[in-house]
């Protein structure tokens, strides 16, 4: 049996963790990022399908490309960020299936129905942005998820058009670095126990 987390751990993970849409000017290497990738992927996904794909922006270039896409309050702050993530998943996540769920291959056939598959990719692939916003978090960095953006903008400017992403489509942003302290506005509350669950 495993113990939990120290406390200090769940703080930075939950209870501390916030939304940033201010960072430092410290720098955030790409080795970083790629740690926080190579923590992410052990996230469980349905027959460890591992629809998510993620562009990371860090270059000038990369950020003007997307800059006509973000919604005007996304704007600056995203422009200004270390790392702006893409997290989108691939409609064609099936065709992995062989190499990922090696004991039966077969089950790239269990998405053939188109419905099932973007239902699939979309809730495995949003379950893996949210593995990556905690893995990020772990290595002590800090996000701020965005869905305004123009998603099929996105999609056509990214991915459209080259043969290896011509079926990614965009989730969700995600500004990542180390955030301001102090900066994002108060805690907003959740929802207790009695009124978001319910038990049998
Ligand atoms: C999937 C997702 C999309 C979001 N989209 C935006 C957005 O477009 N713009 C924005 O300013 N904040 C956005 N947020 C931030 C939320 O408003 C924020 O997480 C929420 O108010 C809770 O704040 P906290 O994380 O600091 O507790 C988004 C958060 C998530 C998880």
């Amino acid at each position: 049996m495993k113990d939990s987390l120290p406390d200090l751990s769940l703080d930075q993970l939950f209870r501390e963790a916030r939304t940033y849409n201010e960072f430092t000017e410290a720098e955030v290497p790409e080795t970083l990022i790629r740690a926080t990738y190579d923590l992410m992927k052990w996230g469980s996904t349905s027959a460890n399908c591992c629809p998510a794909r993620f562009v990371f922006i860090s270059s000038a270039e990369g950020k003007e490309r997307l800059k006509p896409f973000l919604s005007e309050g996304n704007l600056d702050k995203t422009m200004k960020a270390p790392w702006t993530v893409i997290i989108a998943h691939d409609l064609d996540f099936p065709e992995k299936i062989p190499e990922l769920f090696p004991h039966n291959p077969g089950a790239k056939d269990w998405f053939k129905d188109p419905m099932n598959r973007a239902e699939t990719a979309f809730r495995n692939g949003s379950l893996q942005g949210a593995y990556f916003m905690m893995a990020a978090r772990a290595m002590g960095l800090d996000c701020g998820p965005m869905s305004g953006f123009d998603r099929a903008g996105v999609d056509k400017e990214f991915f459209q058009g080259d043969p290896e992403t011509e079926n990614w489509t965009a989730n969700f942003l995600c500004n990542v670095g180390f955030g301001v302290e102090g900066s994002p506005h108060p805690r907003s509350p959740r929802l207790k126990f009695e009124d978001a669950c319910k038990v049998l």
